[in-house]
């Protein structure tokens, strides 16, 4: 039994290991002979209408290049999905932990009003509700992270006070392999309960569990570890308006997406240009939450191949960077995204 447990450690060590990897922040960065385009004037106001010399080079505006609406885009304006792995991580972002490998990556992607629904054959022993009453089993509510057995007024089995003893708690890769099966995961428990084969559904549930607390177990990955990498890096919030992302929607709609794929997920098939990786969802935030913003202008604004992302004015990376910051997942307010390299720089993608 404790080979089991102490297998779980390895599991969460291993699965921590790798989201730190996802997070190096020299993944991915541009290589090193890209030139610089924070090189607009410090004093620049944010809101500056296009200044005479421009900090991005080249500048010169290649829209005409702009193909007819992809009608894969006319599906643009759904919210961000968060989506599972791309079998393509490992090409696109090497290092980067494809997040269907990961238990709290899974337990992200998918919705709690599934587990509830799978919970309803937990229903005639356990209650989920807070101070709800015991039934056949206890009382389940806030169980995530709670200490194994926790219910003084229960009659747990000698094998269940056993394990508490042990100072344990009810971590997600516990309950995983409790409700995979209970009589293997804790041999003598009085759960009289055969388990759960499909691995989707117990993650469901877990999903489930988590979501009955005030205050929910974390669940890591890149956007929370992004936001501590940005915040221990000095960078400031970034900030952005919606006429921004209104602004840059229409503009990918009509020129990033053909790329990009619809809702920008991603292409693998492109005959011409090969992949293109998803730009919304996991991979993004895996990519650019915890770097400087400028990061990616300098990425955008420095490729020279025709068509793809160079040539744009500053004002125009202003909204394309403000429409990809809403569509993974900020939110807009009242300041506009500064519109030189130098202010995005010290910004991160966290607000
Ligand atoms: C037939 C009744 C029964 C069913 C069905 C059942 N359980 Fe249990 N459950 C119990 C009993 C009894 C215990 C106490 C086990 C022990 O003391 O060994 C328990 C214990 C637990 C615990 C440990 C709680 C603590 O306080 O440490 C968890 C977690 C749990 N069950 C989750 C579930 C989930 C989730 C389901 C549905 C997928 C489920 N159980 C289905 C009877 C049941
Ligand atoms: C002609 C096809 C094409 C178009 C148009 C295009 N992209 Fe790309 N994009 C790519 C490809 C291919 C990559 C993969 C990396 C590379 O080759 O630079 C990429 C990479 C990216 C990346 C980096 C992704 C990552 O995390 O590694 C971002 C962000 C991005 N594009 C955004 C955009 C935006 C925003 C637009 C519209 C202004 C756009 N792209 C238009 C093909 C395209």
């Amino acid at each position: 039994m404790m080979s089991r447990w102490g297998l779980a450690g390895v599991l969460i060590s291993a699965a921590l290991v790798l989201a730190a990897c996802g997070d190096e922040p020299s993944e991915g960065s541009p290589p090193a002979s890209v030139a610089p385009v924070g090189e607009a004037p410090a004093t620049a106001p944010p809101t500056a209408a296009p200044d005479p010399a421009p900090p991005v080079t080249p500048v010169a505006e290649t829209t005409p290049a702009i193909p007819p609406p992809d009608p894969a885009s006319i599906a643009d304006a759904a919210p961000p999905v968060v989506e599972p792995a791309m079998d393509r991580t490992a090409q696109i972002a090497p290092g980067v932990a494809a997040p269907a490998d990961d238990l709290l990556a899974r337990i992200r992607a998918v919705d709690p009003a599934t587990g509830e629904a799978l919970a309803v054959q937990c229903g005639i022993c356990h209650t989920f509700a807070a101070d709800g009453p015991t039934r056949l089993g206890p009382n389940l509510y806030d169980i995530v992270a709670a200490p194994i057995a926790r219910d003084s007024t229960f009659t747990y089995s000698a094998a269940m006070i056993g394990l508490a003893a042990t100072g344990g708690t009810w971590t997600f890769d516990l309950l995983d392999a409790f409700l995979a099966n209970p009589a293997a995961a804790v041999p003598g428990t009085r759960m009289g309960f055969g388990g759960i084969e499909d691995a989707a559904e117990r993650v469901a549930i877990l999903a489930y569990l988590r979501s009955l607390s005030e205050d929910p177990e974390p669940l890591g990955g890149p956007r929370e570890e992004g936001r501590t990498a940005a915040i221990a890096a000095g960078l400031a919030p970034i900030v952005f308006t919606e006429e921004q992302v209104a602004a840059g929607r229409d503009f990918s709609t009509r020129f990033c997406a053909r790329c990009h794929g619809t809702n920008y997920r991603g292409t693998t098939d492109m005959r011409e240009y090969g992949e293109a990786p998803g730009i919304v969802g996991p991979l993004f935030e895996a990519r650019w939450f915890g770097r400087p913003v400028g990061d990616l202008l300098t990425l955008l604004a420095t490729d020279t191949r025709e068509d793809y992302h160079g040539g744009l004015t500053p004002e125009r990376y202003a909204n394309v960077i403000a429409y990809l910051a809403e569509r993974n997942g900020l939110v807009a307010g009242d300041v506009p995204l500064p519109v030189d390299g130098a202010a995005l720089a010290g910004m991160g993608f966290y607000q």
